[in-house]
């Protein structure tokens, strides 16, 4: 990955697009589709109890962080939106792109990022071990099976280890992955500073996906309840200090929520503001009291609206209240 250049880096960083979002968002699926095709077959193999080709997942990362590159919200934003795919591989991928854009967003040199995005691809690969009637049980899980689901990480751990295609940090956001902060967490109940970067970044990753992901026994939770949910947390399972960096990141209102404004308008967000998490680009499609699609569509700068036009957001609008999808209103 020594192709990510050091302005790039900072750029990203910085909020700012190099290609505009609708064109890396066409550029997402085929990239979904490989990172699929790749992931799935290292998961089979695994569960079959043989080597799997780890090396082939460092390409599947390096396109994951081209495409972030290119424009740090659009894969992003589409791995938000595949709700419906198998859990365990919709996500590993998510998280894994979630985890690479977070830390290409604290300015982690090129190495690092892609280590902590393949640990997060491999973040449940041991739960190829559990028996699936208990990994997708819709009820509660009892104690003994609760403490199975558990072994998951160490069981990684062991194989990833073993491995030579992986360095220290790779190994380390999937083994502390479901660490906390307050050291309420496991395998180790490590704490704090116990627990390393990668950890934390791959932690807040898969918590974030976990929760906006459309699940057997529950409905997907919106990204902003995601964050409101995860900032609850602060200190007790996060870092403080990360999980502010992380909305700064990923946004309030991250790129492809659906919002309702106060000028009666409904509106897909297709940019993020980082400086203002509040205040993202919206792109208004439909108006409520007249019930009809705008059209054309209104493109509106929350952060740099006039205080007398005062548009603002009002709350996030479930995707299931309209019978459109909100990407196709930004690709
Ligand atoms: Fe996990």
């Amino acid at each position: 990955v020594g192709v990510i250049q050091k302005e790039v880096l900072e750029s990203i960083a910085q909020g700012a697009s190099v290609v505009p979002i609708e064109q890396e968002l066409r550029k997402s699926i085929g990239i979904y589709k490989q990172a699929w095709t790749i992931v799935h077959n290292v998961f089979a193999v695994t569960k079959k109890g043989k080597p799997a080709d780890f090396q082939s997942l460092f390409p599947v990362v390096d396109s994951f962080i081209e495409s972030i590159q290119r424009n740090p919200d659009a894969l992003v934003c589409f791995c938000l939106n595949k709700s419906k795919d198998d859990y365990l591989l919709k996500h590993a991928i998510s998280a894994s792109v979630i985890a690479a854009r977070f830390s290409i967003f604290l300015g982690l040199d090129a190495s690092r990022v892609r280590s902590i995005a393949v640990g997060a691809l491999l973040n449940d690969l041991g739960k190829v071990f559990i028996p699936s009637n208990i990994l997708y049980k819709q009820g509660r899980l009892t104690d003994e099976e609760f403490s199975l689901v558990r072994l998951h990480s160490d069981k990684a751990q062991k194989i990833l280890s073993a491995c030579e295609d992986f360095d220290e940090e790779v190994v380390l956001a999937v083994a502390q992955h479901h660490e906390r902060f307050n050291g309420s967490g496991y395998p180790n109940g490590l704490k704090d500073k116990q627990i390393s970067l990668a950890g934390q970044i791959s932690a807040i990753a898969d918590t974030y996906d976990a929760i906006t992901s459309h699940k057997l026994y529950r409905e997907a939770r919106p990204a902003t309840d995601a964050l409101l949910l995860i900032h609850a947390e602060k200190d007790r399972s996060f870092s403080k200090d990360l999980i502010n960096q992380f909305i700064h990141c990923i946004g309030l209102y991250p790129v492809g929520t659906l919002v309702a404004l106060n000028n009666g308008n409904v509106g897909v967000v297709f940019q993020q503001n980082s400086e203002k998490v509040k205040t993202p680009m919206v792109r208004q499609i439909y108006n409520l009291k007249a019930k009809r699609m705008l059209n054309p569509l209104i493109d509106v700068d929350l952060s740099a609206v006039s205080q007398e036009e005062g548009i603002r957001i009002l709350c996030h609008v479930p995707v299931n209240k309209f019978s459109f999808n909100p990407l196709s209103a930004i690709a």
